[in-house]
């Protein structure tokens, strides 16, 4: 899938800082009342934001409401989203019928730590498309990695658990390991180091955690074999099937089968976390896009149509500890009415095979309409995606992992696109990784603008090129 473009360009720095300053200028102009809220907000809420990745400087933008695939900043400033709450919002904002059985429910009281049917319907339903037979819920991603590990160590009577280097599972302790590292410090892909991701997180808690590189299946194996040696057998390994922040990183074919074949020969659980990949990219997510059989899945972001709501599936062999009591999965606001309302709603009337039909035919305009553009401009990148989720990679290279990320993602490019979005009304996630995520209420012309803001990007840059 990576495309080498036909005749590349040699890209002039001092030109795409130029551009970078000139659109970070006018994007300031565009959004002073974010600015100004943001020296209120700052006094009450740490860095002005409720999480740090919504943080940016010089201000975050702040929104002010959402409808369809468009969303309002407080400078009512319009955008197509694109960024669609870190894939969150799949279904669009303030779908119709997500709204009404939220309404509907909120009549109905919305809390009692107590199960309801919806929670039955909701299980039933991802039983059937993961083909896993047994769920618990959470109110995030996070939780749902965190309980999965918890339940394979509990499955297996082992502490350490293996993880992709580079990957994002959410910010307990136990994954908050080996992430965002600079180039220099990977080291030896045999040997790759547990290095805690920020201050808080003990380095014994880390030194539980082992990161192995994505798409070497031999590497994951020499490892396990090393970790056997020293009596330190791993309890799972969590992973993604096809990489969500490193931009889209695809399996290689054959890959996720080995991974699969290893693991069980060493009766290591495999988690495939899908919060991202999970009713984005097909109704299965990437369970049943890949044909897998994992032991665990992890859902979160798109399964609650903007309600804060995860899930774990599992196996009959995997849940009879969380069945039987051995492992506590718990949780006030597990299960909580209003989110399964929404969720309910959403895998019933929104994500239905005819919304992934669409998806998946504006992803593949999207993507070719990108694919075009590098073409014709020469700029070093390709254009890769699934479902509903794609990204151009500025690289010349196809990216595999998390060195070669490191080593040949064009950093500047990227935060380039990011300002020519924003000022042409493409709202888009702030930072180097992120993918779009496409959601049902976007159309041809939606997906059209986005390509005609990456055309105009491209030839202001190869404008300036050598
Ligand atoms: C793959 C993956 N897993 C887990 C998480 C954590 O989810 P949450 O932010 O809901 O805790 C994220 C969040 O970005 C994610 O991308």
């Amino acid at each position: 899938m990576a495309m080498q473009t036909s005749t590349p360009v040699t890209l002039d720095r001092a030109w795409i800082s130029e551009l970078k300053r000139r659109e970070a200028a006018r994007l300031d102009e565009r959004t002073r009342g974010s600015g100004r809220l943001f020296e209120r907000a700052r006094r009450s809420l740490a860095a002005g934001v409720a999480s740090a990745y919504q943080a940016r400087d010089p201000w975050p933008i702040y929104l002010d409401r959402g409808a369809g695939a468009r969303v309002w900043d407080v400078d009512d400033n319009e955008y197509l989203d694109f960024h669609n709450g870190f894939g969150s919002m799949v279904q669009g904002h303030a779908h119709p019928a997500i709204m009404r059985a939220v309404e509907r429910r909120l009549r109905l009281g919305t809390h009692f730590a107590a199960p309801t049917e919806d929670a039955v319907w909701v299980a039933e339903e991802l039983s059937r498309r993961w083909g896993l037979p047994q769920w618990r819920f959470t109110n995030s991603g996070t939780e749902a990695t965190m309980d999965a590990i918890r339940i394979a160590r509990g499955l297996t009577g082992r502490d350490t658990i293996l993880k992709i280097f580079g990957s994002y599972h959410g910010h307990h302790d136990y994954v908050m390991v080996s992430i965002g590292v600079e180039y220099a410090s990977i080291g030896d892909r045999d040997d790759l180091a547990s290095l805690p991701y920020g201050a808080g997180i003990p380095d014994v808690v880390a030194r539980m955690t082992v990161p192995v590189p994505f798409n070497d299946a031999d590497a994951l194996e020499r490892r396990i074999k090393r970790l056997a040696g020293e009596d330190r057998l791993p309890a799972c390994l969590i992973m993604e099937a096809a990489l969500m922040n490193l931009g889209v990183v695809l399996p290689r074919p054959g890959y996720l089968e080995r991974v699969r074949e290893i693991t069980r020969r060493y009766g290591i659980a495999w988690i495939i976390d899908e919060v991202k990949t999970g009713l984005t990219i097909a109704a299965g997510g990437a369970t049943e896009h890949y044909g897998l059989e994992p032991d665990l899945v992890c859902l979160a972001k798109s399964l609650g149509g903007g309600l804060p709501t995860g899930a774990i599936g599992g196996t009959d062999e995997a849940m009879a500890v969380v069945r039987d009591g051995r492992v506590y999965q718990v949780g006030t606001f597990n299960g909580n009415p209003l989110g399964m309302a929404a969720a309910r709603a959403s895998l019933s009337e929104v994500l239905t095979g005819e919304a992934y039909g669409h998806l998946h035919r504006l992803n593949e305009r999207i993507l070719a309409g990108c694919r075009a553009v590098l073409e014709r401009s020469g700029l070093p990148g390709y254009a890769v995606g699934i479902g509903s989720k794609g990204v151009v990679t500025f690289s010349p290279v196809e990216i595999v992992d998390y060195e070669t990320f490191k080593r040949h993602q064009d950093k500047e490019l990227a935060e380039l696109g990011w300002l020519y979005n924003m000022n042409r009304g493409i709202f888009m996630t702030p930072g180097r990784e992120e993918e779009w995520t496409l959601s049902v209420a976007h159309s041809e012309a939606d997906v059209d603008r986005y390509i005609a803001v990456f055309e105009e990007m491209a030839s202001d840059l190869v404008r300036g090129a050598g």
